[in-house]
């Protein structure tokens, strides 16, 4: 009954979350090494709980398939889930998501009714005026498609648990049908579902990612606020603000924490999506706009907080790659930036390690010539000064190995 195209995070969660409904669903994606490695009942990335459940669905009510045209034949709704990265001035690149819709719309011509559902991240108003006239001038008539888009908000490393117990669904379309039935399709999950327009629905993701990304960036920029001043404890006097009860009892408070500045594959793509939208509409927003900023200098900031007065053949050991720790995940991760903000500086020698992702920085970053060690130890033994850039637990222990000089660009000792 669900196709779904693109299985990353979003579109492996959302299909095994259909699948675990009691729904038959349909996986299909471009990348033929992603297809091999979940065909075989395997994650390509790291998540807990996801693997059992992909196993437990495999074969029986969710099927990796090539075959698009069986998939969507047999598919009352089409979702995507491809990724929708950095554009032309940060704008969101739509490419993939067209090419996903290209392909349902040559798979069928019969006259059944279909929903075309965008759960990739979309900037606002293009569902209505880039998506519905495309699918329209291609022969799609509204008889034969429904068009909606459906955000969501899944955090990596919670995937299955985001699904399971979602605060709310959001659907976007101006197609009653197409709405109703989304609300068929939803409503075993027993959470609250609000039907707004199609740009709503939109706008409403960007409204979550860049509230997060400007409490970072605040917390960041208050950081540096202190340290300019002097004689404060920043980690105290976050943990302090924190107490007050209107931000206790919630995970809200750890995104008014300083750190390294944002990265991953939404944060900083969503709100230079935002501001390219907004500039090219015609309103430069302020705030956003220095969210970003403050996010870039970042890296160059801290990459001066770790060399201090070092010379440049001193060995600096960097613990931590991935963009947030129990995650794998090294895209657009503050960690290359701030070891590419280093090797510009001159500082050649670097060791690094991470629990899970040094095979995926490696991957991703070939340009940057940096030894791995297979321990925290072993980085901490062969560096001169180290600096924790990811918050793993583990790092925890660092100061008592010895004397050398820790910089935590985490707050978290
Ligand atoms: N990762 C998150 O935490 C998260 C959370 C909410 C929303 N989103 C949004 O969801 C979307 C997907 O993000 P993701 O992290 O799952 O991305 P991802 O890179 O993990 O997965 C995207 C998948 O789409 C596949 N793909 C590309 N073109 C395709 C095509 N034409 N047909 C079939 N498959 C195709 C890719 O091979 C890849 O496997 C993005 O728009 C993102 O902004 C992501």
């Amino acid at each position: 009954m669900v196709t779904v195209f693109g299985l990353g995070f979003v579109g492996l969660t959302t299909a095994l979350g259909f699948a675990h409904l009691g729904y038959k669903v349909y996986g299909i994606d471009v990348d033929a090494e992603r297809k091999s490695i979940l065909r075989k009942g395997q994650l390509p990335f790291m998540e807990p709980e996801m693997e059992d459940v992909l196993k437990d669905n495999l074969g029986n009510r969710f099927f990796v398939t090539d075959d698009v045209e069986t998939a969507v034949k047999d598919s009352d709704f089409v979702f995507y889930c491809v990724g929708t990265p950095y554009g032309r001035d940060g704008s969101a690149d739509l490419k993939y998501l067209f090419s996903a819709v290209d392909s349902t719309l040559q798979a069928v011509h019969d006259e059944k009714y279909r929903v075309l559902v965008t759960k990739s991240t979309i900037p606002p108003s293009t569902t209505a005026e880039k998506i519905l006239p495309y699918v329209r001038s291609k022969g799609g008539t509204s008889e034969r498609f429904g068009v909606a888009n459906n955000p969501e908000f899944l955090r990596e490393g919670h995937c299955w648990e985001d699904f399971l117990g979602a605060d709310r669904i959001v659907l976007g379309s101006e197609d009653k049908k197409a709405q109703a039935m989304l609300i068929a399709l939803y409503k075993p999950m027993g959470v609250p579902i609000k039907c707004v327009s199609s740009s709503t629905g939109e706008f409403i993701k960007y409204l979550s990612n860049t509230l997060l990304a400007t409490m970072i960036s605040y917390s960041n920029e208050m950081a540096q606020v202190a340290e300019t001043i002097g004689g404060i404890d920043v980690a105290d006097a976050f943990h302090i603000l924190h107490m007050d009860k209107r931000w206790n009892g919630g995970t809200m408070a750890s995104y008014v924490y300083p750190g390294c500045g944002y990265g991953g594959y939404c944060l900083p793509k969503d709100t230079n999506a935002l501001l390219a939208q907004s500039r090219e509409k015609g309103f430069e927003p302020q705030i956003l706009k220095n969210v970003i900023a403050i996010n870039d200098n970042r890296p160059a900031a801290m990459a001066q907080n770790i060399a201090g007065k070092s010379y440049h053949d001193a060995v600096i050991g960097i613990m931590g790659l991935s963009f947030k720790p129990e995650s794998d995940d090294v895209r657009d991760t503050p960690a290359a930036r701030i070891i590419r903000e280093l090797i510009k500086m001159g500082y050649k020698n670097i060791k690094a390690y991470d629990p899970v992702a040094m095979d995926e920085f490696a991957k991703y970053y070939p340009e940057l010539d940096i030894d791995f060690l297979p321990s925290a130890q072993a980085v901490y033994a062969a560096s001169d000064k180290v600096a924790i850039l990811t918050a793993w637990e583990e790092f925890r222990e660092i100061p008592q190995w010895g004397d050398k000089l820790v910089i935590d660009c985490r707050y978290m000792l």
